[in-house]
């Protein structure tokens, strides 16, 4: 596998690092010398990783792909953006920069940062060019569509590539049963905004090595963000927890009792970050959805958590929140 490009001297001793011949406190003598100049979380790169992680491809473009490949891109990784729709990789082209061009006003990272990092993404609507160490898939959350895409990247990528599906509700052990050398697939559910938001559920599926678990832990980790190991039950844990906060809120509305404004205003009185409504518009409603349906579904259909006939109107409306201008809010 190839070494990860080294971008001045810092970086060469960070790949001698790598290799495992010099000691922790080596590393930290490294560190204070190297200074600012250098990333933390590049630094402990290799020591938290089996594998060396060169290229990491993002495929969808859209609210989570675009987050995640910053992120990932700011760690250091070559960074491929994969998508279907030219129009939605534009925009997410023009999202990035912006993030990191204000990033650069705040002075949390140089204007020379922000370009490098820029220029660590590779955007492409060409499937040829997804070659990479490990995959994050954030497509729609669908299983037949994450299943035959991963299957078209496995045809062109080595068997040891690492498949983690961003997905929020769908068994992780159903995708990568169907999918070539399941031992290589993990669940891996950033949450949104990607770049802001510290939580990462790693999923272990039923034939996921404990090599990949432990890779794809320590990418985390080099990712900047926290490591949570999760079940492969039905929304893991933050989608399950959080579900009857958005179906609850819609009974409300169902049954004409109050309008989302006011659950709005007042969860967000309460303490929540943000009420339910603007919630579900930041999600998108299309996503949250068929989340919604797919935790109903497989959790034999609880009547406490079937999907409101709202949730399905605003995906048939197309008014599915920030990404298309219009949900429950205009933007
Ligand atoms: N939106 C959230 O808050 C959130 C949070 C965590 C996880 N997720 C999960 O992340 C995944 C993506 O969600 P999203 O909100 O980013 O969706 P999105 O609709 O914003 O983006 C999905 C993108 O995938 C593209 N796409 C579809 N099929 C493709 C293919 N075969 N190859 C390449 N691109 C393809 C679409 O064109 C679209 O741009 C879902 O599995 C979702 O459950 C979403």
């Amino acid at each position: 596998m190839p070494k990860r490009p080294v971008e001045d001297a810092t970086g060469a001793v960070v790949w001698v690092c790598c290799t495992g011949s010099i000691f922790w406190f080596g590393l930290e003598k490294i560190r204070e010398t190297a200074g600012k100049s250098i990333r933390p979380s590049i630094l402990s790169l290799h020591f938290t990783s089996n594998m060396i992680i060169n290229t990491i491809c993002v495929c969808g473009a859209g609210t989570m792909g675009s987050g995640i490949a910053q992120v990932s891109a700011t760690a250091g990784f070559n960074t491929i953006l994969y998508e279907l729709n030219q129009a939605v990789l534009e925009k997410a082209k023009m999202s990035i920069e912006k993030n990191l061009q204000t990033l650069a006003e705040k002075n949390k990272i140089t204007l020379e940062e922000k370009e490098k990092i820029f220029q660590r993404v590779h955007f492409t609507t060409d499937i040829k060019e997804c070659i990479a160490e490990v995959i994050i898939e954030a497509v729609i959350e669908n299983p037949e569509t994450k299943i035959d895409l991963l299957n078209q990247l496995a045809a062109i990528n080595s068997n040891k590539v690492i498949f983690a599906t961003n997905t929020s509700s769908l068994s992780v052990t159903e995708i990568g049963n169907k999918i070539l050398n399941p031992q290589q697939a993990i669940g891996m559910h950033f949450f949104n905004p990607a770049p802001l938001m510290k939580l990462v559920e790693i999923v272990k599926a039923e034939k996921t090595s404990d090599l990949v678990v432990q890779d794809v832990t320590g990418l985390a980790r080099q990712l900047g963000k926290i490591p949570v190991i999760c079940k492969d039950s039905p929304g893991f844990i933050v989608n399950r927890v959080a579900r009857p906060y958005y179906i609850e809120s819609l009974r409300l509305i169902e049954e004409a009792e109050t309008n989302f404004e006011t659950i709005d205003a007042l969860l967000e009185s309460a303490g929540f970050k943000m009420g339910p409504f603007k919630l579900m518009d930041l999600i998108g409603n299309d996503i949250n959805y068929s989340v919604s349906c797919s935790i109903y579904e497989q959790l034999n259909n609880p009547e406490r958590l079937r999907p409101s006939f709202i949730q399905k109107e605003k995906v048939e409306n197309k008014e599915l929140g920030k990404k298309t201008g219009k949900g429950y809010y205009q933007y």
